[in-house]
């Protein structure tokens, strides 16, 4: 049996058995007035943090949802987009399908505003989705792709950029790792199956999706996720696991490389009243500006008179790259 074929059994498990704590977060369900999530779809909650921004959703946006879960996400998403197949939904797994599509009429009862309708579900694979080019304004994944293995991933974040129109984005949410793991751990597909064993460091990660050609990255929130230790699990060291949101805006590639923000901020303090790097970025005197980590290097090289801050990994937009 192959880890896809492992992936497929434990979610079939989890539609028809939900399982409560597989996937976990430390941020809170996302609420809005009038949204009444069904407890069904808390229970279901197999994500690793959120992907659902009001900041990303303008003008009608066409959402597509890859690994539906209980469907909260879908949910959620509906709330902003409010139209008929609003937010289409793809799982490869019939039961979680199923499982969704009784969730969302659920849902109906709870909340006046929403239609099963506004949602679409499909059967298919992230690693061929049955999604036509550039049809979709706004993509998400919540803890599936980490499952993957490093062909895998590359395949599913390019079907992804695929069916993205320009300037559209992919918000993900993922757990990630900075230690080495071992081949116990990796090699165990139920431990990869549950987001624990797949997961890999930041800049792979961050790689993956620049190389698949998304000119702009944000990252918008990182979390301590879990800990791997040595009495539970196949490790002879305590690892600790990590998540990340982030969004990956289809945008030309810069010349010089992608725009990856991670929190960082400048501040000049020189004897002028600002600083103009002659490229596009001008600081003025005492007042903060968001760069993206590329603009940070240059800007620190170009003047001792700029404080750079250190990645908040918690960039929600503005500011320049
Ligand atoms: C960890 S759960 C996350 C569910 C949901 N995103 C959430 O946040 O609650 C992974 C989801 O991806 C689905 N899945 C697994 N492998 C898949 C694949 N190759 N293509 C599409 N969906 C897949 C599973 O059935 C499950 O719904």
């Amino acid at each position: 049996m192959s880890y896809l074929d492992a992936t497929q059994e434990l979610y079939k498990e989890a539609a028809l058995n939900p399982n409560v704590g597989l996937c976990c977060t430390t941020n809170p369900i996302g609420h809005a007035p009038g949204l009444m999530i069904p407890k069904i779809m808390q229970e279901m909650n197999y994500g690793c943090g959120s992907t659902v921004s009001p900041q990303d959703l303008v003008n009608e946006p066409k959402i597509l949802y890859v690994g539906v879960g209980g469907g909260m996400e879908l949910l959620q998403f509906s709330y902003y987009s409010r139209q008929r197949d609003g937010v289409t939904g793809v799982d490869s797994v019939e039961e979680m399908l199923e499982a969704s599509k009784k969730n969302f009429v659920v849902a109906e009862k709870e909340n006046p505003w929403f239609k099963s309708d506004f949602v679409r579900l499909l059967k298919g694979n992230a690693l061929d989705l049955p999604i036509a080019d550039q049809s979709i304004d706004l993509a998400a994944q919540n803890c599936l792709f980490n499952i993957f293995r490093v062909e895998d991933l590359k395949k599913a974040v390019a079907e992804m950029y695929r069916v993205l129109r320009p300037g559209g984005r992919l918000v993900m949410s993922d757990p990630i790792c900075e230690q080495p793991m071992g081949d116990a751990l990796r090699n165990d597909d139920r431990l990869r199956a549950q987001c624990l064993s797949g997961c890999i460091p930041i800049r792979e990660y961050t790689k993956v999706l620049t190389d698949a050609g998304f000119g702009t990255l944000e990252i918008r929130a990182r979390r301590s996720y879990r800990v791997l230790s040595p009495n539970h699990y196949p490790t002879d060291v305590l690892i600790h696991i990590e998540s990340i949101e982030i969004a990956a805006i289809k945008d030309p590639m810069p010349q010089d490389g992608p725009c990856i923000f991670s929190g960082k901020t400048a501040i000049y303090y020189g004897g002028e009243e600002y600083f103009d790097d002659g490229k596009g970025h001008v600081l003025w005197q005492n007042r903060p500006l968001s760069v993206c980590d590329k603009t940070a290097t240059a800007l620190a090289k170009a003047t001792p008179e700029i404080h750079i801050s250190e990645s908040t990994w918690h960039y929600s937009g503005g500011g320049c790259c």
